[in-house]
């Protein structure tokens, strides 16, 4: 490393080098636990040390974890709430611990985590952005990376310096129920928008992001959360591994792992995965942190330990530098006890404390000014951060099915009907992790619903009629010349984790009702689906008239739908996840190692394909141009033109996908490798030139070497294909 080009760096470690050294193992081993000081009160820890606490600051409490135990970082979850939750009662909290830590030994700065997975999440007033899925939708990284970075102020502002976010697990069985959470089931996408969440997040420089969780959490084996995986070498590496490299590629300074066993090893205690893959293989330098409770679980849960210190020893010794332990404040005792044994060397415990320690220095904490209080309440929820929320609602939501161009709707229809409990409901907008874990209430959020929105959209003549339940709408009796329309809002109960696993993906009951009674009355609907990822639709294109994909598109949302509703925007959001038929073809897609041949039934027919989405206007795509021959190690320059051939203005995804015509293993029958958002009015066209690397012309061999090996690709844009050949001789790394 050459120092005078990286000053900062040299100082940075010299200051953890001298810092260590004046640490005591205990003070050590306390900066490896993360603690969750809602939950020691709630769950009463205090009673294990003969103690009675009375509250989160309670300056005895805070003393018990700050200076008998040392304790490095704080975390608070997703149920967690300080005071009334009000920005002024987090900041001023955090500003009280870290006085608090001014009276420990060594003052090293604590580390603040949360959950912002969707904007300041957490707290009441605040502008809830949509979800990963939708950000994935939009196709957008550089307006993803304008939100990570609002998100970002909004957190430090508030004093917090970790963001357990982004999820980035590529998402591959739709059963899954933190689909939603996901950047859905490309690497080659998740990647590029997983790397913009990272760049704006931590483009401050005080605030930590958290990629989650490495790896193969996406793809368990039966599509339940937690559960599982068995996944060959290669797919962890095709389809799991990208979207981690891109973001420590950004320099994402925290990486938190999968608790579930991943090839018949749970990840905190893989060796394999923690250190080889991780730190060797993918040059990851920040802290590896577990996730909620996960090291306690290697015993309670999967039994690859007799007792609980060994669980702490063999995650430790894997490769984990902190303990996400909650309520385990003991770990640091048992800790200690391990290290004295010698079954915990000091080396591997200096290395996490650097990793940590590092990190506190990178993000200025041992310097770091109070918090200034009335800054914190006015950034959060402002209007920069709303119409940041706006834009990636209208650039996700994703038009499916528009038969007979029923929409855009006319603003002086005579008489809408509006169907679905949803269409008045602020939480289902804004869906799991808001202001709660699974949930939030109602009365608590306060933004338009869809109704609204579409009330204040409409003419002053055009009359409204809304019926939230099946009987509802039955008791209206409708006649179908009574009504010009029917738009029937569908959702799901807002969920977390494992909680919105789903194992036939079907529409919850009352949905469906509502969805039936909607079509039965013979007026033609146009379904407008609030649902956090794909679910069953067969049925449902099969008697729709329309069907609009919004995700949950957060507080500003319902302004966004309907403006594209009634035309003053165009749709433009393409499906980041495909839609299965039905549940039997789950996992189901696009990039599965298939055969190219219609004997063997291994074919991708979807109900809606990755990459699928209509739009109110046309584009044609023509004169694609490919160099016939690219030599190994150079770039591949890739050039089309795309005309808007339609009536209105709008913005297309250039989707350039490489075909392996034949290589040594076998291949994807598809890979997405670069796209581009383009925005056209009508009839005028872009010559759009798509950049291939080195990397993306590669492939992992049979010995897993990542090699560009000499073969000819096709190149699919849209319609358009041509092909090119790689020559000349590479070398195995
Ligand atoms: C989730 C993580 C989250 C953590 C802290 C866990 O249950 O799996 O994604 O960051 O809780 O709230």
């Amino acid at each position: 490393m050459n120092n005078q080009k990286h000053p900062t760096k040299q100082k940075h470690e010299l200051q953890v080098e001298e810092l260590l050294s004046e640490m005591t193992i205990r003070e050590k081993l306390g900066q490896c636990v993360m603690i969750e000081p809602c939950f020691c009160v709630a769950e009463r820890v205090s009673e294990q040390f003969g103690e009675s606490y009375t509250g989160t600051d309670d300056p005895e409490f805070l003393s018990m974890l700050l200076e008998k135990y040392h304790i490095g970082a704080f975390l608070f979850g997703g149920a967690s709430q300080i005071g009334d939750g009000s920005a002024e009662a987090w900041a001023s909290y955090i500003g009280r611990v870290t006085q608090h830590n001014q009276k420990t030994r060594l003052k090293i700065p604590m580390m603040y985590g949360i959950d912002a997975v969707h904007g300041v999440n957490f707290m009441k007033g605040s502008t809830i952005y949509t979800h990963n899925l939708a950000l994935a939708a939009t196709w957008n990284p550089t307006l993803t990376e304008q939100y990570a970075k609002t998100v970002g102020a909004e957190l430090s502002a508030l004093g917090f310096n970790i963001n357990f976010a982004p999820t980035i697990d590529t998402a591959r069985d739709v059963r899954w129920g933190r689909v939603y959470e996901s950047l859905g089931e490309d690497p080659f996408l998740a990647s590029q928008i997983a790397g913009a969440l990272v760049k704006g997040m931590q483009s401050a420089g005080n605030l930590a992001g958290c990629a989650k969780h490495f790896i193969g959490y996406g793809e368990s084996r039966n599509g339940m959360d937690r559960t599982q995986a068995d996944l060959s070498d290669r797919v962890l590496l095709e389809m799991h591994a990208p979207p981690f490299e891109k973001a420590i590629e950004e320099g994402v300074l925290t990486m938190m792992v999968n608790g579930a066993d991943v090839n018949g090893v749970p990840v905190p205690v893989s060796k394999k995965l923690l250190t080889g893959l991780l730190r060797d293989k993918l040059n990851f330098q920040g802290i590896t942190l577990s996730d909620w409770e996960d090291v306690e679980r290697l015993y309670s849960r999967h039994k690859v330990v007799t007792n609980r210190k060994e669980s702490l020893v063999r995650s430790f010794n894997a490769g984990l530098d902190m303990n996400m332990a909650v309520c385990n404040i003991g770990a640091v005792d048992s800790m200690e006890e391990a290290v004295q044994e010698g079954l915990i060397c000091e080396q591997r415990l200096d290395q996490a404390v650097r990793n940590i320690l590092l990190t506190k220095f990178k993000l200025g904490l041992f310097d770091a000014k109070p918090v200034n209080i009335s800054d914190a309440a006015t950034r959060v929820g402002n209007a920069e951060s709303k119409a940041i929320a706006k834009q990636l609602a209208l650039e996700s939501i994703t038009l499916l099915k528009n038969e007979n161009e029923i929409l855009p709707l006319s603003k002086r229809s005579q008489s809408i009907l509006i169907t679905g409990q949803s269409a008045a409901s602020k939480r289902h907008l804004c869906a799991g992790w808001t202001l709660g874990w699974a949930s939030a209430k109602e009365e608590d959020l306060d933004c338009e619903t869809v109704l609204d929105a579409i009330k204040s959209i409409v003419s002053a003549d055009t009359s409204i009629t809304f019926a939230a339940t099946a009987e509802e709408l039955k008791a209206l009796k409708v006649s179908p010349s009574d009504f010009d329309v029917c738009i029937s809002v569908i959702s799901e109960e807002p969920h977390a984790e494992w909680v919105g696993d789903s194992m036939d993906l079907s529409l919850e009951q009352a949905e469906q009702d509502i969805l039936q009674a909607s079509i039965d009355t013979g007026i033609p609907v146009v379904m407008v689906s609030m649902i956090g990822r794909p679910l069953k639709m067969t049925w449902v294109d099969e008697n729709v008239a329309a069907l609009l994909w919004i995700y949950s598109p957060g507080t500003e949302g319902a302004a966004s739908t309907a403006e594209i509703l009634f035309g003053d925007a165009n749709p433009s959001g393409k499906l980041p996840i495909s839609f299965p038929k039905d549940g039997s073809q789950v996992p189901c897609v696009y990039n599965a190692r298939s055969y190219q041949s219609d004997e063997i039934w291994t074919r991708y027919e979807p109900l809606y394909e990755f990459g699928f989405g209509l739009s109110y206007t046309h584009f044609t795509y023509s004169n694609l141009r490919v160099p016939n021959r690219v030599k190994v190690g150079e770039n591949l320059e890739v050039i089309v033109t795309v005309t808007n051939s339609g009536q209105r203005a709008g913005d297309e995804i250039v989707q350039l996908y490489l075909r392996d015509q034949f290589a040594t293993v076998s291949r994807p029958l598809k890979s997405l490798k670069a796209f581009s958002r383009v925005s056209l009015e009508p009839g005028s066209s872009e010559t759009v030139t798509l950049t291939l690397t080195p990397a993306d012309l590669s492939l992992y061999d049979e010995e897993l070497n990542f090699v560009e090996e000499k073969r000819t690709i096709d190149v699919l844009v849209e319609n358009l294909v041509s092909e090119f050949s790689i020559e000349g001789s590479y070398t195995k790394s």
